[in-house]
């Protein structure tokens, strides 16, 4: 057991007086052996625990924060799946090319098809399991509108429905007899030979380390939000999933498409980022500038042009369930609402604090009882604006601005199984890349994370069946373990004078904000680049003090492996692709371009430790598929 040496319990500071790293052996440390890994909890994580328990394999599920706290919390407004409860002209195949439209047609296409046909019954499985939704008069589960939805698709709690998500999920989970890991950081995944046989980490609580010895292990560690400065993410989001694939030799996909929400407060600074439901635009928000002009309806893609409203009239109808009116503007999709604020802003249109107004309490106007109907739909938005901002949302509008929310690339997976490159390794839910293309529609990733979260279980329980342990590497482990703890060695041999690893955190988030945030040029990534460069070399020298308990700055350190990881290859990918698409946009190639848009930018490692991006074509969609987006045009 670890807690035997005092360098490995982390009961003292007096690191001069410790013993040779050399004392610390594998057999040291506390070993856990599953057939199933799963790294993360949200709710890709907890619905691959279940698939995989129920098949019959031993599941250990790792997460970095406390069980129930996760990311998924964050897509409030709802989650999509093709139920037709509320308009009976949805179906999968509306679905499926609203995703693959949204996604601008890089999406894997295999995994949008998936998608859309299952999402329907694991929504009835949710409710089988407990999740309370909202209902419609009938008592059926009600849906609403949401950015690039044909037809209102959203089944919803109110504005809590990851929060139901997560609940229900963690409810079945644990009952099902999964064990539990909370506050685990994984440093690294272990490997003999090609395939992953588990991985190495640290309870955060005492700073021991583990090993967890695992048949196949399943990524569900969710997105990258910690790269850039304004995020929705909260401190969990720091790409650990994607930047373990990678550096185990699994091949990254589509980095460059980072989604910019368009609404995140923006006021006051504390909480500068943090989300504001689509679902306000879904019940009738709209967005307006300084002068009070609804600034959306001057700029409407062709490619949304014939389903968009071009009046405030027609749009509010469409929010109040007319079925023959089209979507107002500002339920466009989120890459180009988030375009249209920064353009305002930039143009000296935007409000005090440098966003623009988001106003629902204009609904007062066209509904007697719109403070109650306000409060009943958003309670969350409500109490957010009322306990954090001191503003009323049913009398005032919100001063909102883009928050980066969501990376839709991530590990590239086989579309059926969740499978990586890298035989046992899977990925589910935001680090996974595929579904969502160029750009992610809201609530999708509700849906994304129950439908693939299964999969990914099922396919990894049947790996674990068909493969036996393999071996672990003690030289690996002894390697990860003491690259981890430097940071300590550092702080002791330099008396206090080496720079923490906050600094360059924070300076790294600053500059992925302003180089290659909403809008990017070449020039400016190239600079990224020799930045991320430079930030890397102030990383390898970063100092931490005190001991392993409940230590965060030495959390940090190790999590800025994985920011500048993610960085990198998001960087990297955004300079290889040279148009416009979704979530990415080049000011110096601000169109799509046709060729490119037949291609993924896959990311690798090459045998040197450096980064690798290479393009790939994306395979031919089969003839019924692409007659179905032809049909829904
Ligand atoms: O706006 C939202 O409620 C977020 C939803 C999502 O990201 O899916």
């Amino acid at each position: 057991m670890s807690g035997s040496a005092p360098w490995a319990s982390g009961t003292t500071s007096d690191f001069s007086k410790l013993p040779k790293r050399g004392f610390f052996t594998v057999t040291n440390y506390e070993t856990f052996e599953y057939d199933v890994l799963i790294i993360g909890a949200g709710g890709a994580g907890l619905r691959a625990a279940i698939e995989a328990s129920t098949a019959g394999v031993k599941v250990g599920l790792v997460c970095k924060s406390l069980l129930g706290k996760a990311h998924t919390v964050m897509a409030e407004g709802g989650l999509a799946a093709a139920l037709a409860n509320v308009d009976d002209r949805d179906n999968w195949r509306v679905h499926f090319s609203d995703t693959m439209r949204g996604g601008q047609y890089v999406n894997n296409w295999r995994m949008a098809e998936l998608h859309a046909k299952e999402a329907p019954d694991r929504v009835k499985e949710l409710e089988a399991w407990g999740a309370v939704f909202d209902r419609t008069p009938d008592g059926k589960i009600l849906q609403r509108n949401f950015g690039g939805h044909r037809y209102p698709r959203l089944v919803h709690v109110g504005d809590r429905t990851g929060l139901e998500l997560i609940r229900t999920l963690q409810d079945h989970g644990i009952h099902q007899g999964i064990t539990v890991h909370m506050e685990h950081t994984m440093v690294t995944l272990l490997k003999d030979g090609d395939r992953v046989t588990g991985a190495f980490g640290y309870d955060r609580e005492r700073g021991r380390f583990k090993i967890f010895k695992a048949k196949a292990v399943v990524l569900a560690t969710g997105g990258i939000g910690r790269a850039y400065q304004i995020t929705t993410n909260s401190w969990e989001g720091t790409g650990d999933g994607q930047s373990l694939a990678y550096h185990a030799g699994a091949e990254l996909a589509d980095m460059e498409f980072v989604q910019f929400h368009p609404t995140g407060m923006i006021w006051p600074p504390s909480v500068m980022g943090l989300l504001v439901t689509e679902a306000v635009r879904g019940e009738g928000g709209v967005l307006r500038n300084k002068d009070g002009k609804r600034f959306m309806f001057d700029d409407i893609p062709d490619l949304y042009k014939n389903q968009t409203a071009d009046n405030p009239e027609e749009g509010w109808r469409y929010c109040q369930g007319d079925r023959n009116a089209r979507r107002p503007p500002e339920l466009l999709t989120r890459d180009h609402v988030a375009r249209c604020i920064r353009r305002e802003v930039n143009a000296g249109r935007g409000s005090p604090h440098g966003g623009v107004f988001l106003d629902i309490a204009w609904i007062r106007e066209k509904i007697p009882n719109a403070t109650e109907h306000i409060k009943r739909k958003l309670p969350s938005m409500y109490h957010q604006f009322m306990q954090l901002a001191d503003l009323d949302i049913t009398q005032e509008p919100m001063e909102i601005g883009p928050t980066t929310h969501y990376t839709m690339g991530g590990v590239r997976v086989n579309g059926d199984t969740q499978m990586s490159t890298v035989p046992g390794l899977f990925a589910a839910g935001e680090c996974a890349a595929g579904l969502h293309g160029a750009n992610r529609l809201g609530g999708n990733s509700l849906s994304d994370l129950i439908v693939f979260g299964k999969r990914a279980g099922e396919f990894a329980a049947k790996f674990a069946k068909e493969h036996g342990a393999g071996q672990v590497n003690d030289a690996q482990i002894e390697q990860a373990a003491r690259h981890a703890l430097e940071p300590f060695d550092r702080g002791a041999s330099t008396g206090g004078s080496a720079e923490g690893p906050y600094q360059v955190q924070h300076d790294l988030q600053e500059m992925m904000q302003s180089l290659v945030g909403i809008v990017r040029r070449e020039d400016e990534m190239v600079r990224a680049l020799d930045g991320l460069g430079k930030l890397r070399e102030r990383a390898r020298h970063v100092a931490v003090y005190g001991h392993r308990e409940y230590n965060p700055g030495w959390n940090t350190a190790v999590d800025l492996k994985n920011l500048l990881t993610v960085s990198e290859a998001i960087t990297r990918a955004a300079i290889e692709r040279k148009e416009s698409r979704g979530g990415h946009f080049r000011e110096d190639f601000p169109n799509k371009d046709a060729a490119s848009g037949k291609v993924n930018v896959i990311v690798g490692k090459n045998p040197d430790g450096s980064m690798q991006v290479r393009r790939e074509p994306i395979p031919e969609m089969p003839a019924e598929l692409k007659q179905v987006i032809e049909e829904m045009k």
